[in-house]
């Protein structure tokens, strides 16, 4: 997962500084005292049991777990823009994780991004959206966390340059893009719609990597949802804009949330593999939820594209296909199991920009252990750039009704220098 700030932030912290000059007083912020490590017993097994549902929604093994033998217990380097952040050690260790944090200080952490030493975080912790976390759930996820295996672990440092290296300058980040504000049901709504609304927002922020962010590194209010970039991949739009060729039903969407799998729109194949993994774990309901949120914003009647077809630039990609695809992606290919959608259905194919079809065919679709799912393998080390370019070409030719994609061979240059899984 990667800090939705971008190169323009610094831009940002160039105007931050004086206003955070000016308001100094905004920049202090006192320390918690320590306490006991709380007793697991102090905790009962549903309130954990809740943490656990939230963190999984929350992502928070995710970005937290460096090795999958240590889970939260942090290490992973979370890339930005500016350099690397390092999701820490939230287990409960005392020297190294958070054992003698309080729940205060976890729920100051948690609502306003400021340590227990009253040092401000980085927004790669997404604490603009878990500020509207209730507070309810922050108790269950600090009794979740106090009650993991402590692991000792040590940070490796960030690495960022000056004057970022400097928490104070994110008061100034906060000021101009942080609104710490409680959530609030739409009345409107229905009690499943509201749910599935406060989950995506305020636990899942679906919004970090689905919503465009300014020049200046902060979301763009006035389009949530309409498309963001993460680690070399496009998140789709999840409204209007979704490029869904059939539109998603709350069936549909559940089932790939749980999944990374939808018959009907393809596969997850980059970063939402890891949400996917995650919501795997949680009750039903909560996904259903959220996909009814996202339903609601999304077009109710399908796009009808004009027929593709085939031209004589392609001619190079068809023959690629032939025999590097077609034996799962042809019509009636032998190897397609579980009713494989045409690639006419994949979002992928259908989307604005060839940026994850050219990432899906390099990475493949990974392994679900223990399940029957779909795999696909890597390209990467088949295809040189020009029969990758011809065949991405090709794929969208023959599949999509969609214009052809402008940029196809920068697009295959750039994502074979980053992103991926
Ligand atoms: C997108 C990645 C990401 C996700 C998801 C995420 N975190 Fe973090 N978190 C970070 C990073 C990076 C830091 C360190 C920020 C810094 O150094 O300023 C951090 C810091 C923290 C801290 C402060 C710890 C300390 O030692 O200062 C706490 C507490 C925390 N996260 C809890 C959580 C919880 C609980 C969840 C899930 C509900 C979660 N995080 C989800 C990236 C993430
Ligand atoms: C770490 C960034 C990240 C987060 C957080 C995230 N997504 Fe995604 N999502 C992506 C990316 C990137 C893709 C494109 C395909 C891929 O990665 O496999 C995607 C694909 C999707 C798709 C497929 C859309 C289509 O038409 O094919 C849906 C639906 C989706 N995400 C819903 C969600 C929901 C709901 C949440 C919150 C619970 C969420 N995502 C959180 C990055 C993210
Ligand atoms: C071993 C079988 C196999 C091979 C070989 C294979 N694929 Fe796939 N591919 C799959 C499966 C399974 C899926 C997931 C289900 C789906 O979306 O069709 C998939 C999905 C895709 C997607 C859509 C992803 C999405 O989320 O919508 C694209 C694009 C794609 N493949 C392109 C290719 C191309 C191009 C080649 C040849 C270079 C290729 N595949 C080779 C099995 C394969």
């Amino acid at each position: 997962m990667t800090l939705r700030i971008r190169l323009a932030g610094i831009v940002a912290i160039v105007i931050a500084l004086p206003v955070m000059v000016s308001c100094a007083a905004l920049v202090w912020q006192p320390a918690m005292p320590p306490v006991t490590p709380p007793k697991a017993a102090q905790f009962s097994p549903e309130v954990i049991a809740r943490g656990a549902e939230m963190a999984a929604i929350g992502d928070c093994a995710v970005c937290h777990t460096a090795s999958h033998a240590q889970p939260y217990a942090g290490g992973r380097r979370i890339p930005t823009p500016f350099g690397l952040i390092t999701a820490t050690n939230i287990t409960p260790d005392v020297e190294s994780g958070v054992g003698n944090w309080s729940e205060a200080a976890f729920r100051r952490a948690m609502r306003d991004g400021v340590d227990d030493q009253g040092r401000f975080l980085y927004p790669a912790m997404p604490y603009p959206h878990f500020t509207q976390a209730t507070d309810q759930d922050i108790t269950a996820l600090y009794a979740f966390l106090m009650t993991r295996q402590p692991v000792h672990a040590e940070m490796p440092p960030n690495e960022l340059p000056l004057p970022l290296k400097l928490r104070p300058v994110m008061a100034g980040w906060n000021l101009l893009f942080f609104k710490a504000q409680p959530w609030r049901d739409d009345p409107k709504q229905s009690a499943e719609w509201n749910r599935g609304a406060y989950l995506a927002t305020a636990i899942g922020h679906c919004a970090a990597c689905h919503t465009p962010i300014n020049a200046l590194g902060g979301e763009v209010s006035s389009k949530p949802y309409a498309g963001g970039e993460v680690e070399g991949w496009d998140a789709p739009a999840l409204q209007a804009a979704s490029s869904a060729a059939k539109p998603w039903t709350v069936e549909e969407l559940t089932d790939y949330l749980r999944t990374g799998l939808s018959d009907q729109h393809g596969a997850a194949g980059g970063p939402m593999v890891d949400v996917t993994r995650e919501l795997a774990t949680v009750p039903e309901q909560d996904v259903r939820a959220i996909a009814t949120y996202f339903v609601s914003q999304m077009p109710k009647s399908p796009t009808v594209p004009p027929a593709p077809k085939e031209n004589e630039s392609v001619a190079a990609g068809s023959a690629v296909f032939a025999g590097a695809c077609a034996g799962c992606h042809a019509p009636n290919a032998p190897m397609v199991q579980r009713g494989a959608p045409s690639l006419a259905l994949s979002s992928v194919v259908n989307a604005p920009s060839p940026r994850d079809a050219i990432q899906t065919i390099l990475h493949g679709l990974p392994w679900r252990e223990g399940k029957t799912g779909p795999y696909m393998p890597p390209f990467e080390a088949v295809l040189n750039n020009q029969q990758l370019t011809d065949l991405v070409r090709y794929i969208r030719a023959r599949f999509s009704g969609g214009p052809a994609w402008a940029d196809v061979e920068a697009q295959t240059q750039n994502a074979r220098q980053n992103g991926g899984t």
